[in-house]
C-alpha cells in the first residue's frame, strides 16, 4: 500500500443534495472499511445557488435516519483548482459532467467521470430528489450506498 492519500470530490448542481448526501455515505463506508485515512471526500456543487448553505433539510434528515450526518458541511462551487486538487472528480449525473467538462481548461491530472460509472447494472444518473418528495431521498442514499461500494472497490483494486 501506498502512503498517497486519494482525493476525491462528488459534484452535483447545489451542492446541498446529492453530493453532500455522497460524501457522509461515502465516508461513512469508508471509516467501516478502516480506510478513512487512506481517502479524503469532498464534495462541491457546478452552481454558487446554495454556497455556504447546510445541506437541504430533507437529505439531512434521511442521511440521519442511516446514521450518517451531514450537518457540518457547507455548499460551495468547483473551482478550477479542484481539478488538480482531487484525483477523482466523479459528478451525479451526465448534465453535471458536462458542466465540469466545460470548466475544465485542461490543467490538472484528475479522472473526471461519473459517480455510477463504476456500477454494474445501474442508470448511470443519480436522479435530482430537490423537487420531488422525501422518497426520493431515500431512492438516492440506496443509490449512493450501492455506487459507493463499487467505487470502494474500484480504490482498493487501484489503489492498495
Ligand atoms: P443537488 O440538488 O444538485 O443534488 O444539490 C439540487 C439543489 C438545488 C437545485 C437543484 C438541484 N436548485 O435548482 O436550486
Amino acid at each position: 500500500m501506498t502512503n498517497e492519500r486519494v482525493r476525491v470530490l462528488f459534484v452535483c448542481l447545489g451542492n446541498i443534495c446529492r453530493s453532500p448526501s455522497a460524501q457522509g455515505v461515502f465516508q461513512e463506508l469508508l471509516r467501516k472499511e478502516g480506510w478513512d485515512q487512506r481517502v479524503e471526500v469532498d464534495s462541491a456543487g457546478t452552481t454558487a445557488y446554495h454556497a455556504g448553505q447546510a445541506p437541504d433539510p430533507r437529505a439531512q434528515e434521511a442521511a440521519a435516519a442511516r446514521g450518517i450526518d451531514l450537518s457540518a458541511q457547507r455548499a460551495r462551487r468547483v473551482t478550477s483548482e479542484d481539478f488538480s486538487r482531487f484525483d477523482y472528480v466523479l459528478a451525479m449525473d451526465s448534465e453535471n459532467l458536462h458542466d465540469l467538462q466545460e470548466m475544465h481548461t485542461g490543467e490538472g491530472q484528475c479522472h473526471l467521470g461519473l459517480f455510477l460509472e463504476f456500477s454494474e447494472g445501474q442508470g448511470m444518473d443519480v436522479p435530482d430528489p430537490y423537487y420531488g418528495g422525501g422518497q426520493g431521498f431515500e431512492v438516492v442514499l440506496d443509490i449512493l450506498e450501492e455506487g459507493g461500494q463499487a467505487f470502494f472497490r474500484h480504490l482498493v483494486t487501484r489503489h492498495d
